[in-house]
């Protein structure tokens, strides 16, 4: 048997491990990372992230397209889709992806071992695979990320009843696509299915979609996708689904039985610890099987990190990358920390949806006063020109002190204008700070501005 030294393992190349790799090598250290995937990037470059943000560009402008410009003047006709063109270019874009990982582990010679990752011991670490290797290693990173949540009584065969992987690769648009969960997955893979021309039906357990955001903003939402023709059928509990013929079948409680072409399981993601041989070691686990670790990301066995889905919180790439590197920042030097209060959340949809900090919801359930401010994209110039006026943004603020405590954006490029609202909040920023900061003109940035505004009861524009 082969063998190898570093000063670090990382066991999983995906958002968490690899940017952990290469902070960890920019620190001085030697870094080897184990990953049974032939290429680097995990679910999030693969088949998560970034091939869905390729399906939804794709299919948000063949919609555009077809809907929209007539209403600029412009005149197109015949617009149709080339659904394998449009999956090559998705392919195309990962491709790309996972090659810049490739060269970023080169650039900051990083060895990558292409295989699975045991723990034999608190320093040793068995690479099986096409490289089978024992790497000996002073700290032991595992970021192994996640995998999907299975739902009792679903049959997944791959093909009819699917996950997120195989509905990012559907060869033609299925008529009739049944989504199993109201969530990030179930919103944005049933709108690019949607756009594309099926008929999409949702079902959901819970009385409402996106559970965790802000139920105000999430009801916006709602009433959005159901304009689109997304079709929802909430508090319904999905007792099986499986394989018929060739399509599939849903049976739901207290209703019909479903028959759909395809069947998109998206209930969640649970953390992938299979294989890692950390019940050997001792590495102690919570009730939902997430790895347990300190403020440091240190399990309670000496040497051995865990970041990312394997832990506890949300399970974002962004989220898992900031952990990797306050990681081995906190190794090396000492110090590396993740504000978790500002860890922003989008859903890619049309519009995208975008949150940080606390929702009102949840600020309702504590004795905390605050002050709301809100206003719609119906207001804002640039919202005007582009033609995307749905949605709004929202500022919650303490009542006494003003502080930022949560915002919720529903509205165009969401997810970018969270961003300002991110940077606010880490630096502690009031709702005052958010109105006295000069928002160039004509943006769509204008419509936070203008609900920092409105916090204070002062927004010029409504
Ligand atoms: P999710 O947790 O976002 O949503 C799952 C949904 O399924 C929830 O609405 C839940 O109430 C519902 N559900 C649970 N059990 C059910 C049942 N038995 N029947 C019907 N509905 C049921 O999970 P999702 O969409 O699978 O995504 C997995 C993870 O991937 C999430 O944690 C998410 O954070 C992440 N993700 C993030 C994206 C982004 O950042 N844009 C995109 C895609 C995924």
């Amino acid at each position: 048997m082969k063998t190898a030294t570093y000063d670090l393992v990382v066991i999983g190349g995906g958002p968490g491990g690899y940017p952990a790799a290469i902070r960890a090598a920019q620190l001085g250290l030697s870094v080897g990372c184990i990953e049974r995937e032939s290429a680097l990037g995990g679910t999030c470059v693969r088949v998560g992230c970034i091939p869905s943000k390729a399906l939804l560009e794709s299919s948000e402008r063949f919609v555009e397209t077809r809907d929209e410009l007539s209403a600029h003047g412009i005149r197109v006709e015949n617009v149709s889709v080339d659904i394998a063109k449009m999956l090559a270019r998705k392919t195309q874009i990962v491709e790309s992806n996972t090659k810049g990982v490739d060269f970023l582990f080169k650039k900051n010679k990083i060895k990558r071992y292409r295989g699975s990752g045991k723990l034999l011991s608190s320093t040793k670490v068995l690479c099986e695979g096409e490289d089978n290797i024992e790497i000996e290693a002073k700290n032991i990173l595992i970021a192994t990320g996640s995998t999907v949540a299975m739902l009792p009584g679903v049959e997944l065969d791959y093909q009819n009843v699917v996950t997120s992987t195989e509905a990012l690769s559907f060869d033609q648009v299925p008529q009739h696509l049944v989504v199993i969960g109201a969530g990030y997955i179930g919103l944005e893979l049933g709108s690019v299915w949607r756009r594309l021309g099926a008929k999409v039906t949702v079902l959901e357990y819970l009385d409402r979609i996106l559970p965790g955001m802000d139920f105000e903003t999430a009801t916006e939402a709602h009433k959005l996708f159901q304009k689109q023709g997304l079709e929802f059928k909430l508090n319904t509990k999905v007792l099986a689904a499986r394989s018929d013929g060739d399509g599939a079948v849903v049976e739901i409680e207290g209703g019909e039985a479903i028959r759909a072409d395809k069947v998109l399981l998206a209930v969640g993601r649970a953390p992938n610890t299979q294989g890692l041989n950390i019940e050997a070691l001792g590495v102690q686990v919570d009730e939902r099987g997430r790895i347990k670790v300190d403020d440091g990301f240190a399990t309670n066995v000496p040497g051995v990190f865990a970041i990312g889905d394997v832990i506890a919180g949300p399970m974002l790439a962004h989220k898992a990358t900031e952990e990797g590197i306050a990681c081995v920042e906190k190794l090396v030097t000492g110090y590396g920390h993740v504000n978790y209060n500002t860890i922003p959340g989008i859903v890619y949809t049309a519009p995208e949806i975008a949150t940080v900090g606390q929702t009102e919801d949840a600020l309702k359930a504590t004795p905390t006063a605050y002050r709301k401010g809100v206003f719609p994209f119906s207001a804002s110039g640039r919202a005007r020109c582009m033609g995307h006026t749905d949605g709004r943004v929202k500022i919650l603020a303490d009542a006494i002190t003003d502080r930022i405590l949560g915002v919720h954006i529903i509205g165009p490029r969401a997810g970018d204008l969270i961003a300002e609202a991110v940077a606010a909040m880490e630096f502690g920023a009031s709702s005052e700070d958010l109105a006295r900061t000069c928002h160039a003109h004509p943006t769509l940035s204008e419509a936070i501005h203008e609900a920092a505004l409105a916090v204070d009861g002062r927004a010029i524009h409504i």
